[in-house]
């Protein structure tokens, strides 16, 4: 089930996310010792990355925290494209975290090994996250799991690459998550913003974000 949130500000939405992270994130460590967190790209992410990088906000045990992204556009890590670019800038390169601790996928690769790869890596660590942050792109993808694209039937595949996407920027390969990965993590998060999201959410259309079984929706018609 979708389950949407609202919320009266952009700071408010970002404040809560975080939060949410952080109760997660300490129930996690305290009760195995680890927090497994897939992160997403976005201008939304960004600031909560920022938040969560926020001493006073959270004195987070790093070392106990692991990053994977959810999906990564095959360009070189130092792309203004990249999302770990973003991640790294807003959140990493901020806090002391064991570099073994981010899983950064091997955007050096041909798309297929790089998925393939991915995908080995989760097996070997363990396929179900304890959260699975993700984004809605204005054509309602989510992850890079676009509109009407085959992407959406994977069944069995972690992780896949798919072709650079026809209803959203930028014309990229990039590898992601597959329904399958995605719908097995303890927690998923939502963000979305503004008005185009709010009709997305609020349409009968079947968008790709509306196939996560189980999902908290964290929205502000405010960016
Ligand atoms: C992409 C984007 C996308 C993003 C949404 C929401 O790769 O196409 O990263 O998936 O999640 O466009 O972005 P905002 O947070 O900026 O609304």
């Amino acid at each position: 089930m979708l389950k949407t949130v609202n919320f009266d500000s952009f700071d408010a939405l970002i404040n809560d996310a975080g939060k949410r992270i952080k109760f997660l994130a300490e129930a996690a460590v305290s009760s195995k010792g680890i927090f497994t967190m897939a992160l997403a790209g976005g201008s939304t992410p960004a600031a909560l990355y920022l938040w969560l990088s926020c001493r006073e906000n959270w004195n987070a045990p790093w070392d106990k925290i692991h990053f994977f992204w959810g999906d990564e556009r095959l360009v070189p890590l130092d792309s203004e494209l990249s999302n770990y670019r973003m991640v790294n800038e807003n959140l990493l390169s901020k806090i002391s975290i064991p570099p073994e601790n981010t899983h950064i996928p091997e955007v050096s690769l041909s798309p297929e090994q790089a998925a393939a790869d991915y995908e080995t890596e989760i097996r070997n660590f363990g396929t179900v996250f304890d959260l699975i942050l993700l984004g809605i792109g204005p054509d309602g993808h989510t992850a890079s799991l676009f509109p009407d694209t085959a992407s959406l039937q994977e069944k069995q595949k972690l992780v896949i690459t798919v072709p650079p996407p026809t209803t959203a920027q930028p014309a990229i390969p990039r590898i992601t998550f597959t329904l399958p990965l995605i719908n097995q993590a303890g927690n998923i998060i939502i963000l979305a913003t503004g008005e185009e999201k709010y009709q997305l959410l609020n349409s009968p259309d079947e968008y790709p974000f509306k196939m996560i079984e189980n999902a908290e929706i964290l929205f502000t018609l405010k960016k």
